[in-house]
């Protein structure tokens, strides 16, 4: 094989799902034969009406349409938790890990299905019935998940808001889906800090105004004072002492919404990704089972928030569908100290540990003592996500965190797929220090260069996918047309995923990043004509152009261009005042890393703005600019080098 590889351990073998023949011959399997194979395996989900058809899905331009299982009926709440409370009511569904260290619990599946029944029937009460929007503005703690489950109880449709995401950024996703309900906590912990979730609820709704927000429910997290707007907002301890804890599950159509995620985009405002019932279970549950080998009894924690996808699909969906342990942290890897981590991984005898490699290179720097210092025997299967692990990452996860004993799954997938495309599996894949690896069962991945032309063996081009698999997104909330332009209309009759990708001789695939405008900051999404528009909003600021350069703990930062409106001077305290800006606007994950105040900036003589001169530039590689002979003002470029930001 090409490039190191770490070859499958004998004992990565034992006991696994499938070894490397067992992949091929299923993966071989999945992709001749699509409705065979997963009319099979959406067997693995329990259904109140059985399926008839399997597949039913186009790519074709102008009629996009993606349908799965399509005639049968199931509930995800009910697979979630009813199912398993017959075989496993007294095991632990939830490890609930809080900020402080003193703090945790443990909710069996049966006590999970009392309080998703009570959440459900407060619900119920507020007029929540199939197919309303519940926006969630939630701190990790386990009522996020009680309140998912119970949206998915009633058929209604959750939209989780991430609790970085500031009041402005609430509203527009509030009001985006029109949800009459919000669900939040009084005040989030993290890192010992306290979060003003309520009051950040209470804002967003001062500006979209009184009539569409109804209901309020908010969940006692520290207890802190916060303002209660009679009639419409109501403490959740309160409003479940009124109810009880039956609440039949509502059989829903296979493609029926189970949520909405807003995720950035390379134009415009966030998009509202929908994902729905039937495939979207049958993908987390079977892709959560054999990437990261779970087998019954494992501890299993996924580090994500559940504001991200990977939230929804792999702390809770996936793992409850399939009757695992999950945990659940509300803390962050560095507080109390650089060991957290590996502490909460002691104390719960964690068994399958998924990150981002943000928070590895992170850790890195701290050396290898604040780890070492911690047993981690119970470690077995070590997962990434969120961005392209770099090599010295990997070989610190694998040596320092696992011991040399532990596979690492670098799993590659986006809000978009609903679950994991391209992962190793531990039993089977040999890895490569770096690489995704190989799709996984159902899912086509094509390479194709610029004008989209199929790239065979060996290559490097943009990667897509040819075909449909249950997970995929269905279109985007209230705007189908956005939804084909976006991703099947650049390579038509293909799925376009973004990314660019490298395919080697052994047919496994290198994510190399985002291709378009998206950028990745600590894993999560950022679209660079958010932050611009949110610049030019503020008075002094007349054009603003934002780039990612690399960054050595978050992976890519965000490097503004910003022009200044006439006499208006570009000082260190309008940068402070821009990033305060920014912050306030969009949320802190937005915050611009490094701003660079230009007089004008590179554009062609039609006037748009050359952003590959401007990556070049923030990533101080100006040495090869390439082409400029286009551009209507070749000086500004000199100035731009002069005054760049970042120099090593
Ligand atoms: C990037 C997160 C390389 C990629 C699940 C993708 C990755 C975007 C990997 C989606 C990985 C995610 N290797 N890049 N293992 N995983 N990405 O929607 O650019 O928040 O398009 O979903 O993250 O980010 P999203």
């Amino acid at each position: 094989m090409e490039g190191k590889v770490v070859e499958v351990q004998a004992a990565w073998r034992e006991g696994a799902h499938v070894d490397d023949a067992q992949y091929r011959a299923l993966y071989e399997a999945s992709v001749s034969d699509p409705d065979a194979f997963w009319g099979e395996h959406g067997k693995r989900i329990d259904w109140m009406t059985p399926f008839t058809k399997v597949k039913n899905t186009s790519f074709e331009p102008g009629r996009v349409s993606i349908k799965w299982f399509e005639d049968g009926k199931t509930n995800v709440a009910y697979n979630c938790i009813d199912r398993h409370l017959e075989t496993r009511g007294d095991q632990t569904a939830i490890i609930w890990e809080g900020d402080n260290p003193d703090e945790s619990k443990h909710i069996t599946y049966r006590e999970l299905h009392a309080q998703v029944c009570r959440m459900a029937n407060v619900l119920r009460n507020r007029g929540v019935s199939k197919g309303d929007r519940v926006t969630l503005y939630m701190p990790m703690i386990p009522e996020a998940a009680y309140a998912m489950l119970a949206c998915a109880r009633l058929g209604a449709i959750h939209a989780i808001v991430f609790g970085g995401f500031s009041p402005d950024s609430l509203a527009s996703r509030i009001q985006g889906c029109t949800s009459k309900v919000v669900i939040t906590a009084d005040e989030g912990l993290r890192g010992g800090r306290k979060v003003p979730l309520k009051a950040n609820v209470d804002a967003a709704i001062k500006r979209i105004g009184t009539d569409l927000v109804e209901h309020v429910i908010v969940v006692r997290r520290t207890g802190g004072s916060v303002e209660m707007e009679p009639g419409r907002d109501v403490y959740y301890d309160e409003a479940a002492e009124q109810v009880t804890d039956h609440c039949p599950a509502e059989p829903v159509e296979a493609e029926h919404p189970l949520f909405i995620l807003y995720t950035s985009g390379s134009t415009g405002q966030p998009k509202g990704v929908v994902h729905t019932t039937g495939g979207y279970l049958v993908y987390a549950a079977m892709t959560h089972q054999y990437v990261f080998d779970y087998r019954e009894g494992d501890v299993y924690w996924c580090t994500a928030d559940v504001g991200w996808v990977t939230g929804h699909s792999y702390i809770v969906y996936g793992p409850l569908a399939n009757g695992a342990i999950t945990l659940m942290f509300e803390g962050i890897p560095t507080y109390p100290s650089t060991s957290r981590f590996w502490e909460v991984v002691d104390k719960h005898k964690v068994n399958i540990f998924y990150t981002a490699p943000t928070a590895i290179r992170s850790l890195m720097g701290g050396g290898e003592g604040p780890v070492k210092k911690t047993s981690r025997a119970s470690l077995r299967v070590l997962g990434s996500v969120g961005e392209p692990i770099n090599p010295e990452a990997w070989e610190w996860y694998y040596n320092v965190v696992g011991d040399k004993r532990c596979p690492i799954v670098d799993t590659w997938w986006q809000t978009e797929t609903g679950g994991i495309l391209i992962s190793p599996l531990p039993g089977a894949t040999a890895l490569k220090p770096g690489s995704a690896t190989r799709p996984f069962f159902g899912v086509k991945p094509e390479m194709v260069d610029a004008e989209g032309k199929v790239l065979q063996g060996p290559c490097e081009g943009n990667l897509c996918i040819a075909d449909s698999w249950p997970g995929q997104m269905r279109t985007v909330y209230g705007d189908h047309e956005r939804f084909e332009q976006t991703y099947f209309s650049t390579y038509p009759g293909k799925y376009f995923t973004g990314d660019g990708a490298r395919r080697d001789a052994d047919g496994y695939y290198w994510i190399t990043g985002r291709v378009d405008d998206v950028i990745n900051v600590s894993g999560h999404r950022m679209g660079t004509a958010e932050v611009e528009s949110s610049l030019v909003a503020h008075p002094k600021v007349a054009e603003a152009a934002v780039v990612g350069y690399p960054h050595a703990v978050k992976g890519q930062g965000i490097y503004a261009y910003v022009t200044l409106n006439d006499g208006e001077e570009g000082d260190d305290a309008l940068r402070k005042e821009l990033v305060v800006w920014v912050r306030k606007d969009i949320g802190p994950i937005a915050s611009p890393d490094l701003i660079q105040f230009a007089p004008g900036l590179p554009k062609t003589r039609s006037g748009k703005i050359m952003r590959r001169i401007l990556r070049k530039i923030a990533e101080d590689d100006f040495g090869a600019l390439g082409d400029t002979s286009t551009l209507a003002e070749p000086a500004v470029v000199e100035d731009l080098i002069e005054n760049r930001q970042n120099r090593p």
